[in-house]
């Protein structure tokens, strides 16, 4: 378990502005914790638009691809990397769906939002995404490589 523990799967977790305003870092912060999963890098950040824009260059042709750089950027982002077996993807099960009025009751956006454009987080969804994500909010340093205690009885 020590070996493996250097290539454990990372994901990119942000919470976005509305979110941060409603005071949910730390409720968002425990489902991730309590789960098993593992917080390496953390900033709080408020991102350019052209930085927004580079986040989600994948939907630069979709028709809310303006505003939703723009709300990205109209306040604090709270970004995160957590690492652990699986988190990219079980990542995006404790989030939900992206309409909130289709996530499931226990998710975060599911117990938490109402409407897409106000869906407080945001996920990797893939791992070329979350290399990418990960890259483009972090320096390599700025992520620790850490045993948590909990770890012996997670893994
Ligand atoms: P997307 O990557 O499709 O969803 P997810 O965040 O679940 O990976 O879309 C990115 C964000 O764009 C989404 O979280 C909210 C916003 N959005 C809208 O505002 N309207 C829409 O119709 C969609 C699909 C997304």
């Amino acid at each position: 378990q020590e070996a493996h523990a250097a290539e454990m799967e990372r994901t990119f977790i942000a919470i976005k502005p509305d979110g941060v305003q409603r005071g949910l870092i730390s409720e968002i912060i425990s489902r991730f914790e309590q789960k098993g999963f593992k917080l390496v890098a953390i900033k709080i950040v408020v991102p350019s638009k052209d930085f927004a824009k580079k986040h989600y260059h994948d939907l630069k042709e979709r028709p809310f691809f303006n505003g939703l750089c723009d709300f990205l950027s109209s306040g604090p982002v709270f970004a995160m990397v957590w690492e652990g077996e699986g988190v990219i993807k079980y990542g995006r099960k404790l989030i939900g769906a992206t309409d909130p009025q289709k996530s499931e009751p226990g998710t975060i956006r599911g117990d938490l939002a109402v409407v897409v454009g106000r869906n407080i987080i945001h996920g990797s969804d893939g791992p070329e995404t979350a290399k990418d994500e990960i890259g483009l909010w972090f320096k390599p340093e700025e992520l620790v490589s850490y045993t948590s205690n909990a770890e012996k009885w997670v893994y």
